[in-house]
């Protein structure tokens, strides 16, 4: 068994996301599931606080798998990681394009500073689920009921001003 950190925007968390905490519970046991702000993107829809309310809502069920926890890190994914103790970063894998990303950061975070990562395939099912369609989609009134579980929904209708 080992403790990874699964670290992500979240904006918000989606079906695939926990598909990828679900995996990792199952070979690891131990997921601190870690929100975190990504330089490359917008500041966001949800504030950080939001994000973790609702990624703790619905990691809940997972729980009977193993341990899980949600934390926020504002920083590099690599001093998250050292500073939850855990022996490797976990990533989802959707496309050859998430790959491309991906390798560069994981190379970059072993070379800087040791931490390694693995990834696992995302579902393929799930594959095509992106936070940032959801968002756009939610706030055109879209339904985005098959992409996020039920209690992510309340919290997009109410940031899209719907509720
Ligand atoms: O869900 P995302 O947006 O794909 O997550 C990307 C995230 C937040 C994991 C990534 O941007 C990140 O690691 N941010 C922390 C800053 C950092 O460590 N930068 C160095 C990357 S080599």
């Amino acid at each position: 068994m080992a403790k990874v950190l699964y670290p992500g925007s979240f904006d918000p968390i989606h079906l695939g996301h926990l598909d990828v905490v679900e995996q990792a519970l199952d070979l690891f046991g131990h997921v601190v599931v870690c929100t975190m702000h990504n330089p490359s993107k917008p500041s966001g829809q949800f504030a950080l606080d939001e994000r973790l309310a609702m990624i703790d809502e619905v990691v809940e069920p997972l729980r009977r798998l193993g341990t899980v926890d949600v934390v926020s890190f504002a920083g590099l994914a690599v001093d998250a990681a050292r500073s939850n103790g855990v022996d490797f970063i976990v990533k989802g894998l959707r496309t050859g394009g998430d790959f491309e990303v991906e390798q560069q950061m994981a190379q970059t975070n072993f070379v800087a500073a040791g931490v390694r990562t693995v990834y696992l395939p995302c579902k393929p099912s799930l594959v095509f689920i992106s936070s940032r369609f959801i968002r756009e989609i939610a706030q055109y009134g879209g339904d985005v009921s098959a992409m996020v579980p039920p209690s992510v929904l309340g919290h997009l209708e109410r940031a899209s001003g719907r509720s």
